[in-house]
């Protein structure tokens, strides 16, 4: 296991310390599990004890993020679709159920709309029915972009703001995939008594990100531009905004918010309260891999947001949770895991 990674695994661990009875000896599926985010999740939640079934169909993961675990106690991996139904028979009886399943990079949304839309509408209403049969609580990874682009008064964004979203429009099929999922998750509380949570990430960065093609999302892209020498591509002029999470805080957040009891029914943002403008963050990138890359400017995505910052009074209240580690702290630690895999 990469160091970066052992690090990064060992902080959550005692960032959870007090959390630890949450998970040890229950029975957590995780479906997305081999993905990006997911793969840190298992790998804790068998640090601190759990049984992890990892529910995923490799749409946009990669097998070798779950290679090492195979062999683990406690790890089973179930190939499989999430919009197709999951009886509980064919995972057993499971405590919790984390729903990460769903692309997260624009241009797969591009090329999978209708997937991108499934997994996140029946999907979650399939992890919804196999969590009421099991009575287990329902975990809902939503975005930040159930918020569309919000008006300057509402940045910092807080979880009362309803969205700007265009139902027809580029990126649709996966902002209003995400608004109809929390939808379901509420209507299952509300109709079932079911305990769900949801919460709304923020852009997330670390190791086991994707860098290529249509999977390659904007840290992981600068990165190994960088890192190769090759020009970074900027969409637009850099003005937009975004806010980034080192992936071992937004695992905390998540687990805090599958088992803190003040999270019961709530909707919590995750992420860094720390704006930059990708051109700043270009700037940044470049100078910590000390790369003699240039820029190149290319036209923006449609409908891209301007400014992406989360309010999270939310989560430190009811969750105790502030992001720890700092975005010059985090990028060092994922350049030297990209740095090795590229070497
Ligand atoms: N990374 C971020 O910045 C970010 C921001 C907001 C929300 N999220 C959400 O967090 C979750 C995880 O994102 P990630 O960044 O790890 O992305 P990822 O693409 O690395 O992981 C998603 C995983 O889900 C799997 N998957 C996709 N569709 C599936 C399906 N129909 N059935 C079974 N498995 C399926 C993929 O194969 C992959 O392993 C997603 O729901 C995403 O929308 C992520």
């Amino acid at each position: 296991m990469h160091k970066v990674v052992r690090e990064g695994l060992e902080r959550i661990e005692r960032e959870l310390s007090e959390y630890h009875e949450a998970f040890e000896s229950r029975k957590v599926l995780v479906a997305g599990g081999a993905g990006f985010i997911g793969t840190w999740v298992c790998r804790t939640l068998l640090r601190l004890g759990a049984e992890v079934v990892c529910v995923d169909n490799f749409a946009s993961s990669l097998p070798e993020n779950v290679e090492e675990l195979l062999s683990q106690q406690g790890f089973t991996l179930l190939k499989k679709d999430v919009s197709k139904p999951l009886a509980a028979e064919e995972v057993g009886r499971v405590n919790i159920v984390l729903h990460l399943a769903s692309r997260a990079a624009p241009p797969e949304f591009d090329s999978f709309p209708v997937e991108t839309l499934l997994a996140n509408t029946v999907g979650t209403a399939n992890l919804l029915e196999l969590s009421r049969a099991c009575d287990a609580t329902f975990l809902f990874a939503s975005s930040s972009e159930v918020y569309g682009d919000p008006p300057p008064n509402y940045v910092p964004t807080p979880e009362i703001y309803t969205g700007n979203v265009n139902p027809v429009g580029p990126r649709s099929c996966y902002e209003e995939a995400k608004r109809c999922g929390e939808a379901f998750a509420k209507a299952y509380e509300k109709q079932y008594g079911l305990d769900v949570r949801i919460v709304r990430i923020f852009n997330t960065y670390g190791p086991y990100m994707r860098a290529e093609g249509i999977y390659g999302r904007v840290v992981s892209r600068f990165i190994t531009q960088a890192l190769a020498n090759q020009p970074i591509t900027i969409y637009g002029d850099g003005s937009q905004s975004r806010s980034f999470t080192y992936v071992t805080d937004l695992v905390n957040g998540l687990l805090r918010a599958t088992c803190c009891d003040k999270a019961r029914g709530e909707v919590i943002n995750i992420g860094s309260e720390r704006e930059i403008k990708i051109i700043e963050l270009a700037h940044l990138i470049k100078k910590l891999t000390r790369s003699s890359s240039e820029f190149k400017f290319e036209q923006p995505p449609p409908d891209d947001p301007r400014r992406r910052c989360p309010d999270i009074s939310k989560a430190k209240k009811l969750l105790n949770w502030t992001p720890k580690v700092g975005l010059e702290e985090g990028l060092t630690y994922t350049i030297e895991w990209f740095r090795d895999k590229m070497s």
